[in-house]
């Protein structure tokens, strides 16, 4: 008794200060502001509840690491905990977990040279879905989505895993709704400060109206920081990277020369949540395959977000052209070709600005941004409006209506790896 109520009072102290949700990928795009100041206080409230049960998880799994109830696919960053791996039939050559101290990534394979980056959290397989949660509140940047629990979207079909062992999460393609359109939005247990994650995917969301991710975020948005590894809306083919701050953090120039990465950034140069109406810092991928059909149709590739003593930085590769270092899950990032986005530590500080972070899969519609960009153009892959393609005025009345539109709105992953340094 005396812990729970410790435990209480350690979240009340925590939840208190929390502003927008802590699991909220931020608005987008240039004309929004004012349409997202208006529901700033809608985020608040929901905020609160989902810093609640966050924190409250963190509690939870100091307290009991190994608890029976949750098999995580994971190897345990802490105490030296190993869990047991549900799928042995997996290619992964470090999926064999050992005690914290043991080298992880002991393959036999002499050829594949050591990496310092060692797996505290790998989902792929059967497996897959072990050790997220699944999200069931209002969406944070008010999509006309209604995210379903785990239960609701396995029976629905919404995820699954395929014959090639791949996680898939799609979206209800019922022909008409009534109001919101049924979705899943997943978050890791696992919480990493500083890391390395590698996600694999061959098929992400695609289509008018659609918004999908899959980003990370630190508890009381934006103070513990967010980043936006793959993100974008409608028919964009071009993947933008963002993340959003508490005021302080920038980066040191727009100029991808002097930046030395692949993207251009699309916005200001101040990150902070607060003084941009929520843009943050934003860099576009200049390659057509790092997005949406472009992606698909290249048979997807890997993403991968560096958080070091540096700073942060996301990498694309695509699937032709994946290190065989990441393949064979001994990832040496100094040996990567360049980022496209990276956020120096010299402008902003990775380890003050960023903390406990999870990784997040959604698909949501319309919306902060996919909404609002409904009768734009101007973006690769959206030459001509969603407007103008699908003779829907609004995104809303689209996604309502037109359920056989979205068989092309699914993510299918082969593998997500959370790595750090020992
Ligand atoms: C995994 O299972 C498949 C089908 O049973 C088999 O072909 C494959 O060799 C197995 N892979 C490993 C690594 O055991
Ligand atoms: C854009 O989205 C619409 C609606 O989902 C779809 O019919 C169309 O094929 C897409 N265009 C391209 C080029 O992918
Ligand atoms: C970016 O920086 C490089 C190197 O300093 C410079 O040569 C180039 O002109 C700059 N580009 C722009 C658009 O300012
Ligand atoms: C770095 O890349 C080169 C060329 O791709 C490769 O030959 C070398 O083995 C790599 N080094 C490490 C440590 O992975």
């Amino acid at each position: 008794m005396y812990t729970q109520l410790a435990v209480l009072a350690f979240l009340l102290a925590n939840v208190a200060p929390s502003n927008a949700g802590l699991f909220s990928r931020s608005t987008h795009g240039f004309n929004i502001a004012a349409h997202h100041a208006h529901k700033v206080a809608i985020k608040h409230s929901a905020g609160l509840a989902r810093d609640l049960r966050v924190a409250f998880r963190g509690v939870l799994d100091v307290q009991s690491p190994d608890s029976p109830s949750q098999n995580v696919y994971c190897v345990s960053s802490g105490g030296g905990v190993t869990v047991p791996i549900p799928n042995s039939n997996s290619s992964s050559p470090s999926a064999t977990s050992s005690a914290a101290g043991s080298a992880p990534t002991s393959s036999g394979s002499s050829s594949v040279p050591s990496s310092p980056w060692k797996p505290i959290a790998q989902y792929e397989g059967q497996s897959f879905f072990n050790g997220w949660e699944f999200f069931t509140q209002a969406d944070p940047t008010h999509g006309n989505v209604q995210y379903v629990d785990q239960d609701t979207a396995n029976s629905a079909g919404l995820v699954s895993i395929n014959s090639q062992g791949h996680a898939v999460m799609r979206v209800d393609t019922t022909p008409q709704v009534q109001t919101n359109r049924q979705s899943v939005r997943i978050t890791t247990q696992q919480t990493f400060t500083g890391g390395l994650v590698v996600m694999d995917s061959v098929h992400m969301p695609t289509g008018c109206g659609t918004w999908p991710a899959f980003w990370t975020n630190g508890p009381n948005w934006p103070a513990g920081g967010e980043i936006d590894i793959v993100e974008g809306i409608n028919n964009y083919t071009s993947n933008q990277a963002t993340i959003h701050t508490n005021p302080g953090c920038s980066i040191p120039s727009s100029n991808s020369t002097i930046l030395d990465i692949s993207g251009t950034v699309v916005g200001g140069t101040d990150c902070s949540a607060a003084q941009t109406g929520n843009q943050g810092c934003g860099v576009r991928s200049n390659t057509d395959n790092s997005f949406g059909s472009g992606f698909n149709s290249n048979g997807g590739g890997v993403y991968a977000m560096l958080w070091d003593n540096s700073g942060i930085s996301v990498y694309f590769f695509p699937r032709n052209a994946v290190p065989t270092d990441i393949t064979d899950g001994a990832p040496q990032p100094s040996n990567w070709s360049t980022p496209m986005a990276t956020w120096p530590a010299t402008d902003c500080n990775p380890f003050e600005f960023f903390n406990t972070h999870s990784a997040i899969f959604d698909t949501t519609f319309c919306g902060d941004w996919a909404g609002s960009a409904w009768s734009s153009t101007g973006v690769p892959g959206q030459e001509v409006s969603c407007a103008q393609q699908t003779g829907f005025s609004t995104c809303e009345a689209f996604v309502q209506q037109s359920g056989a539109s979205f068989s092309e709105a699914y993510w299918e992953v082969a593998s997500v790896k959370i790595y750090q340094t020992s």
